[in-house]
């Protein structure tokens, strides 16, 4: 199983989530880690494509925002994704989260969503809160054993 993990990060926790998710998927077969701005207009093959934001303003950072600008309304057809953030620990209503917008985004563009969406909470410095690693790390693990046990086809 092929994955790609694409991330944006201002302060480098998300990065260090999106790494901790790769290494888990690491065990399924080959996995690609890129920030956004490594991504061009065209999703590399592969079987799941794991997408991660800080949550800013409610949305998403803006070179993943870019991002998904730049892959256009068909931009994940046919492909299985997961989406993360972080965020801080106000309630979900008030704090806004990144995957929300990604999962909608990634929809929309013909993409079909593997597990739930998945926050890692920060706080104000920011820092990942205490637990938060071991949660990617069992969201991560459910995201892959469904695409292992469910394949779809590779596209790209
Ligand atoms: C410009 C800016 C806007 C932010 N807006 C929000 C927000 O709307 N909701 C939220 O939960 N956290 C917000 N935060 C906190 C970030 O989510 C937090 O700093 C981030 O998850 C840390 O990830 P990073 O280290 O990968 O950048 C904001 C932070 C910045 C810098």
């Amino acid at each position: 199983m092929k994955s790609i993990v694409i991330y944006a990060t201002r302060t480098g926790n998300t990065g260090r989530v999106a790494a901790a998710i790769a290494t888990i998927l690491s065990a399924y077969g080959d996995v690609e880690l890129k920030t956004a701005d490594q991504v061009d207009g065209t999703l590399p093959p592969a079987d799941l494509v794991v997408v991660g934001s800080p949550t800013e303003g409610h949305g998403v950072h803006p070179a993943l925002a870019s991002l998904l600008d730049r892959l256009g309304p068909a931009g994940f057809a046919g492909r299985a994704f997961a989406a993360f953030d972080t965020r801080v620990a106000w309630p979900h209503w008030l704090s806004g989260s990144a995957a929300s917008k990604i999962r909608q985004r990634a929809e929309k563009a013909g993409g079909r969503l593997i597990g739930p969406e998945h926050s890692c909470i920060v706080s104000m410095k920011p820092e990942l809160e205490a637990g938060e690693m071991e949660r990617v790390t069992a969201w991560a693990q459910d995201v892959a054993g469904t695409i292992a046990r469910a394949p779809v086809a590779a596209a790209g």
